[in-house]
């Protein structure tokens, strides 16, 4: 059988690193024996562009029916003029695919923390997963757009509060196991409700599971301070957006965080935390790391193969060990040379 990639580059750099990660997993598929057939499709700006539909319906239904759905990046100045958006062809992706768990992990490498803004000595040991409910909150809710007034709905369900928090306590399980919860339960209602439902579970299933609540506005400042404190860091939709940005830097730079977004079958979504970079686009400078490790994390959450995601990750990890890198890690390589030194150092 051989699996089938929904391929969605996207828009600005989202193509350079899209294709860097399709030749590493096809690399890792070809080592590792696990057959895999990319399929493009036109999704964000670029689909806008072509069929004035950020998310045409020919690529929703190849998405729902592909084993694994990979995207580089949408959006991007040429559609923030009014009409159409190409997030929201995002959005309506991740909706209709029912991936309400985006697992982000971030991770600074042993050797490595002088990529890190931080001392040195803060950014040492940080491996956090950020685990961020992606299809509910104020994304979701209802929203009303005028030119004197306009809203935004922030609603959560226990049982989306429930489901993810789930999520986060079998990872923890996996891990250091400890979860951090974080909220404004100071503030909002749906915060406090938030609490509530991490409690209540963890309460009846995941005692053995340390637990742990801080408010977002603490959160943004403990992270930079005492990053290697946290273990899995379990928010909501927004909070999660922005958290997840800032801890990427901790690690050296944005283009090394990959995500997966899974709901509760094998199919994922899988894209690099970043966006589309349009003040690099176009110039084959993006750091691939990020779409190169969500590769490997589609082959192991989506595929099932566990030791090409893992020879992936060794590969990435034993080449930036050398000093190669793009310019945002300190390195010389274009996009595509980092991409072909991770992809010939993928073995066995
Ligand atoms: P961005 O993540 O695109 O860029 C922020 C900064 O990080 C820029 O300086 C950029 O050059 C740098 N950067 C990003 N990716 C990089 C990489 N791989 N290597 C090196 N440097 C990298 O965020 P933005 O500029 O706020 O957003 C640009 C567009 O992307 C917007 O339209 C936004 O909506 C969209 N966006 C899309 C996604 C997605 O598709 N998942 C995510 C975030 C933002
Ligand atoms: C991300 C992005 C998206 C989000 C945007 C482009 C809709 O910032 O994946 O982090 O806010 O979820
Ligand atoms: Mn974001």
């Amino acid at each position: 059988m051989t699996f089938r990639i929904a391929f969605l580059p996207g828009d600005g750099v989202g193509p350079e690193v899209a294709a860097a990660a399709r030749r590493v997993m096809m690399r890792a598929g070809e080592i590792f024996g696990v057959p895999m057939k990319f399929e493009d499709y036109d999704f964000g700006g670029v689909a806008i562009d072509r069929h004035g539909d950020p998310l045409p319906p020919e690529t929703l239904t190849e998405c729902l029916e592909a084993d694994a759905v990979f995207l580089g990046a949408v959006g991007g100045p040429k559609w923030d003029k009014g009409g159409p958006r190409p997030e929201t062809g995002l959005l309506a992706l991740r909706k209709h695919l029912g991936v309400y768990a985006n697992l982000r992990p971030i991770r600074v490498m042993p050797g490595k923390e002088a990529l890190s803004p931080l001392k040195e000595e803060t950014a040492r040991g940080c491996d956090i997963l950020i685990i961020r409910e992606l299809t509910g909150g104020l994304y979701f809710g209802e929203k009303h757009e005028g030119t004197e007034r306009a809203s935004d709905n922030c609603v959560y369900t226990r049982e989306e509060v429930t489901r993810i928090a789930r999520i986060a306590f079998e990872a923890a399980r996996g891990r250091r196991s400890k979860v951090t919860s974080v909220d404004k339960a100071n503030v909002m209602a749906t915060s406090r409700l938030w609490r509530a439902a991490v409690i209540a579970l963890h309460e009846t299933e995941y005692r053995d599971v340390e637990l742990e609540h801080v408010l977002v506005d603490a959160m943004a400042m403990k992270l930079i301070q005492r990053p290697a404190g946290f273990d899995v860091v379990l928010t909501e939709n927004l909070f999660g957006d922005i958290l997840s940005d800032e801890a990427s830097v901790i690690a050296g730079s944005i283009g090394l965080a990959p995500s997966a977004s899974l709901g509760d079958g094998a199919r994922g979504l899988f894209e690099p935390i970043h966006g589309s970079a349009p003040d690099i686009a176009g110039h084959d400078k993006a750091n691939p790391v990020g779409a190169i490790l969500s590769g490997a994390m589609l082959m192991r959450f989506s595929l099932k193969a566990e030791e090409a995601a893992q020879a992936i990750e060794r590969a990435v990890e034993a080449t930036v060990e050398k000093g190669f890198g793009t310019g945002d890690i300190g390195g010389r390589d274009s996009c595509s040379e980092f991409a072909e030194r991770i992809a010939s150092a993928v073995k066995r």
